[in-house]
């Protein structure tokens, strides 16, 4: 038995989706391809570890697509953020999407591990893409906290 319980998100929650995002990605906004997701404002998917908020996933469903928007996991190591994925899944499958796929950035070495180990391919990178999304959102930093510049976009994507 994980350790923590998933269900989906409601409107009740929008309340604490935004100031969660505000702490974790710098704005209530977040952008991807040239794009503005207000996270708040989608469906997503929570994790609980008792009463505690220990994960948070959103997407977006277009076009027979869908697209991971964030995607947290407070208590890493414990499959969380596997779980999370695989909810999001099975929502698309339901939905009769065709594709799974998402985006970050060069720096987070650790999300490019995570995703490659779960069965995503690199499907594109856009070089420099983050100088576009910068002028969008100004609260992305120039660098991570291990000195990494934040510059490209590396979309990776499954196949359902
Ligand atoms: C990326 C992120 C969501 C991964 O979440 P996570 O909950 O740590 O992921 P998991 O626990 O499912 O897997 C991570 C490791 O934990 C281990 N693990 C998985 N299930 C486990 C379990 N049941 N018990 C113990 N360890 C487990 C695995 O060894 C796995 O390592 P591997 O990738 O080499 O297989 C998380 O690190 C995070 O929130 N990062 C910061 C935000 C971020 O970068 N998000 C992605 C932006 S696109």
């Amino acid at each position: 038995m994980p350790g923590f319980q998933i269900r989906p998100l409601t409107p009740a929650d929008k309340n604490w989706v935004s100031p969660v995002m505000v702490a974790e990605w710098g704005a209530e906004i977040v952008i991807t391809h040239n794009e503005i997701f207000r996270p708040a404002d989608l469906p997503g998917f929570a994790a609980f570890a008792g009463k505690e908020l220990a994960g948070l996933v959103t997407y977006f469903i277009a076009r027979n697509e869908c697209e991971i928007i964030t995607l947290n996991a407070w208590r890493q190591g414990q499959g969380m953020g596997a779980a999370l994925i695989d909810a999001t899944r099975q929502v698309a499958v339901r939905a009769g999407c065709i594709r799974l796929f998402l985006v970050t950035t060069n720096n987070n070495t650790h999300a490019l591990h995570f995703y490659q180990k779960r069965g995503f391919i690199i499907s594109a990178v856009r070089i420099n893409a983050i100088l576009e999304s910068r002028k969008l959102k100004p609260q992305i930093p120039l660098q991570d906290e291990d000195g990494l510049p934040i510059r490209d976009e590396i979309e990776l994507e499954m196949y359902l």
